[in-house]
């Protein structure tokens, strides 16, 4: 129901503020009201036109059970209004109140030990649990009531980051909870005996209440009951939004939204099932320096949220001016990257561009994030990039709108990423999002701009489609993959692909199962390798992780290894199907040589690189049907030279070649339009 609502509000157009967005978190909880005053001044300074608040507003506007206090809410709301600031208004339900939680020690989460989790930071909640989404529910209505026509209020943000810190809980509210959803999903018990295999190792269940939440035990658990639980788990927190999403519109027309966290450390909630039931998806993302490519899976993340916001505009809720507060060294953004990382979002589809947070906090645990306003004041290289972030999107403002459209498609999933990473696997140093963003990384560095697709998804239009380590391979998935081969387009499949099905159960008869006739090839045994291990291969460069005794049966052998444990095995191979062809890789090619690869599959598909693109260049094109928009974005320490012709609109001049200085940002509105 709620999806239906959500697809037709999408239909509409509905945004947040018209045009390009400049936006943030706001606690003034945090401040006292003179400062508010000079947050407003500041704020129109800036540019900016929307503010979350109420977003861990709890004990605030609820100090008692019942009892509401909104009159600060109010004063904050009418001020912003005052200033022609728009609110993204938050329920306020992230993090129970202490009352709460004490009243309710049982809406506390429990780890998978059967511990409890205790209250004193933020969302420690079990998703399950009744009453907590009884209060959270009754909250959310006071707040939409109150304000669900307030003029200042431009879109609702339900919680916040579901599932952040509480994606699973393993308490026996939460196992009840676990059977229902399995008794829906199986309806018989014999049923989920036979999903689960549960021959194997005497786990056959003779009754629903045998089965439980699966807790840690003495070794390895069914794979199939923990990928189920993760399934439950990320329909639970969406079950929360929508019971929020329902009550805020019962009183409300503004779009209601909660902010995604497509990051590489966040991988338990499926948002290609909660997407539909968004008005607007908007997505959280921060630089993360664990990484070996931060900026690529900057990128990365950009595309998949495009992709979850199928082509359309989206809005970025969260990110940061520089450092952030929880990895293990919080990189500040250096002269010029606040600009750079901010524009990357908006070439890459999003139209709002929102920071965590206006004002750093003086207090709590995140004191040392950055913010639009830092401790040190506006007398700042932060501030002075947030207002010059401001000015810059006002001159582009007309790209408000316009989408993003590649010709190769990228099919990731939440799901095979979850199955993927599972115990008991050939080699546990193989990790679907490595193996994704390695793939990424090398498309990007070759020029070679991707969609980002939910596996299944139809594929029509596209020249070549990229599935990288697709272990849960689901029929039509794979037939997706066949019908755009068969049609001419090209795929590209790596291994560990298409070998077992939604239940986990392995595709028999040779790997890769699912694509094995599409791909022409057989795979008996896998041979992974240990780390530091490589392969040599004769195209000159070298694998790593893994290899396999395959041979050809339709395909034909592109590139072979000359050592490891099978020497002489095809590890790069292209089968001729239908009037396209499909590509094999059987190891982690270095990455010049992935690079090469995709070149030539791309070139073979028909598909042309975008003009000066590479690892330390991002080009993006932008159109909107009747104009097109190239943007460029040179994070290297040297100009770039990019064929382009038209207005460019940073500088606001006519250009007939363009030149990237080191570290900056151009946009050209081309003469002619692709
Ligand atoms: C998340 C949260 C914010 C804040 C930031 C810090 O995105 O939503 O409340 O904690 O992280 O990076």
């Amino acid at each position: 129901m709620s999806a239906d609502v959500a697809a037709t509000r999408r239909e509409a157009g509905v945004g947040p503020v018209p045009g390009l967005v400049l936006g943030c978190d706001y606690n003034p909880e945090q401040w006292s009201p003179e400062v508010w005053h000079e947050d407003v001044a500041l704020m129109r300074e800036a540019g900016v036109s929307l503010v979350a608040v109420n977003v861990f507003g709890w004990s605030d506007v609820e100090p008692e059970p019942g009892r509401y206090e909104f009159e600060r809410l109010d004063a904050v709301l009418d001020l912003l209004h005052a200033h022609g600031i728009g609110v993204n208004l938050g329920t306020g339900t992230a993090s129970p109140p202490p009352w709460l939680s004490t009243q309710h020690p049982e809406i506390l989460p429990m780890a998978a030990d059967g511990t409890r989790r205790h209250p004193g930071g933020r969302q420690a909640w079990c998703p399950s649990s009744p009453v907590f989404r009884e209060r959270a529910v009754a909250l959310a209505e006071q707040v939409a009531r109150r304000y669900g026509s307030h003029p200042a209020v431009r879109l609702w943000h339900v919680s916040n980051e579901l599932g952040c810190h509480n994606a699973h809980c393993w308490c026996d509210v939460s196992a009840a909870a676990f059977r229902d959803w399995l008794r829906a999903r199986y309806g018989t018990i014999e049923a989920l005996n036979s999903a689960w295999g549960t021959t194997f190792w005497s786990q056959r269940y003779g009754a629903w209440d045998q089965v439980g939440t699966p807790r840690l035990t003495v070794s390895t658990p069914n794979p199939t009951q923990v990928l189920d639980f993760q399934r439950f788990s990320s329909d639970e927190l969406l079950a929360h939004h929508r019971a929020e999403a329902e009550v805020i519109r019962r009183h409300s027309d503004i779009p209601v939204t909660t902010n995604f966290m497509v990051t590489a450390h966040r991988r338990d909630v499926d948002y290609w099932q909660w997407a539909p039931h968004m008005d607007l998806v908007a997505n959280d993302h921060y630089l993360d320096h664990r990484l070996p490519d931060p900026l690529a899976e900057l990128a990365f993340s950009a595309d998949v949220t495009r992709g979850l916001a199928g082509g359309r505009p989206w809005m970025l809720m969260e990110h940061s001016t520089s450092a952030v507060n929880w990895q293990p060294v919080n990189v500040a953004k250096r002269p010029g990257e606040l600009l750079r990382t901010s524009l990357l979002h908006l070439a890459r589809g999003a139209d709002a561009l929102c920071f965590f947070q206006w004002r750093a906090s003086a207090q709590g645990a995140e004191k040392f994030h950055s913010a639009m306003v830092p401790h040190a004041g506006t007398d700042t290289g932060v501030w002075r990039e947030v207002v010059e972030l401001g000015a810059t999107l006002g001159r582009l403002e007309e790209v408000a709108g316009s989408t993003v459209r590649h010709d190769v498609a990228l099919v990731f999933s939440f799901e095979a990423w979850w199955a993927a990473d599972g115990e008991g696997h050939p080699s546990q140093h193989v990790r679907y999002l490595e193996q994704v963003h390695h793939w990424y990384r090398a498309l990007r560095a070759a020029g070679i701009g991707v969609d980002v697709v939910a596996p299944g998804a139809p594929l029509d239009g596209y020249r070549l489609v990229v599935v990288p380590e697709l272990f849960l391979t689901r029929d039509g998935d794979a037939a997706a993959v066949e019908r755009l081969v068969a049609n001419g387009g090209h795929a590209l499949v790596t291994y560990f692909s298409g070998i077992v099905d939604a239940d986990l159960r392995v595709r028999l008869g040779g790997y890769p199962g699912a694509f094995r006739d599409l791909l022409g090839v057989h795979v008996e045994q896998f041979h992974p390798l240990l780390p530091g291990e490589m392969l040599t291969l004769d195209d000159g460069g070298a694998g790593s992780l893994w290899a396999e005794e395959l041979r050809t049966t339709t395909a034909e052998t592109r590139v072979h290894a000359t050592d490891g444990p099978v020497p002489g095995a095809p590890v790069v191979t292209r089968s001729a199907h239908g009037a396209g062809a499909a590509w094999y890789v059987a190891t982690t090619p270095d990455l010049d040589a992935t690079t090469r690869l995709v070149r030539e599959v791309a070139d073979g598909a028909g598909v042309r690189p975008l003009p000066g693109a590479g690892a330390d260049v991002d080009v993006v094109r932008r159109t909107d049907g009747a104009r097109s928009w190239l943007f460029v974005l040179n994070h290297g320490s040297t100009p770039v030279e990019v064929e382009a012709a038209g207005f460019e609109l940073v500088e606001q001049q006519p250009i007939t070649a363009l030149t990237v200085p080191a570290g900056a940002v151009r946009v050209v509105r081309e003469e002619v339009p692709r």
